[in-house]
């Protein structure tokens, strides 16, 4: 699966209809901030989204969670894989995390598993790194595609087997920053 970065964007994509409005989003990131906050067994918790369309769904959440909680935040970024790599899902890390995370409670938030090939390949590189707890939060799940079996602790919604863009999903490079999430009409 190629990232919504690398396609080109022809003249006659349009965004089409919504299917989860900035408000709906937003309730459902409040009550997904609540549930890890509470079911966080440590002091600290760090958030580790993936660039660049996790960083709105971020956020939202750490900005949901309690005073009490001690929410450091860190980013990956990660390239597509490449034509050689498409099956195993073997992906480079273009920007690696600021900080070790041995013993530290660790939640990564992606915008969207559709194959379930990348986070699958963070998880075993994260698992590498021996944290004392590793959860995934996602906020958009696209079952019909998966390929591989992937662990989701928190997921915000399922979606249908098509194309969306908007909160951070983009197409082209198009579309991140619009508040809802669309489907793409090719
Ligand atoms: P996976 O490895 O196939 O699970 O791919 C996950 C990545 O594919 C996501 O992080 C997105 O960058 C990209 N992706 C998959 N489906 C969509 C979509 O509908 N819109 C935008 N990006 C998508």
């Amino acid at each position: 699966m190629l990232r919504g970065s690398d396609l080109e964007v022809e003249p006659h994509y349009t965004v089409g209809r919504t299917l989860f409005s900035g408000e709906a989003i937003g309730e459902r990131v409040k009550s997904l901030a609540e549930r890890i906050a509470s079911e966080t067994p440590a002091k600290e918790l760090l958030v580790v989204g993936i660039l660049n369309g996790a960083v709105f769904f971020l956020s939202d959440l750490v900005r949901q969670m309690p005073s009490e909680l001690d929410v450091k935040i860190d980013f990956m970024s990660i390239s597509s894989y490449g034509a050689s790599t498409k099956s195993s899902g073997v992906v480079r890390i273009l920007k690696d995390l600021g900080s070790g995370v041995e013993d530290r409670h660790v939640l990564i938030v992606e915008d969207i598993v559709d194959t379930g090939l990348t986070l699958s390949y963070l998880l075993d590189v994260m698992r590498t790194r021996r944290p004392a707890g590793l959860r995934t939060c996602v906020l958009l799940d696209k079952k019909e595609k998966r390929r591989i079996a992937v662990d989701i602790d928190y997921c915000g919604f399922a979606v249908p087997d098509e194309f969306v863009v908007g909160y951070g999903l983009d197409c082209g490079g198009k579309w991140r920053h619009l508040p809802d999430i669309h489907v793409v009409n090719f």
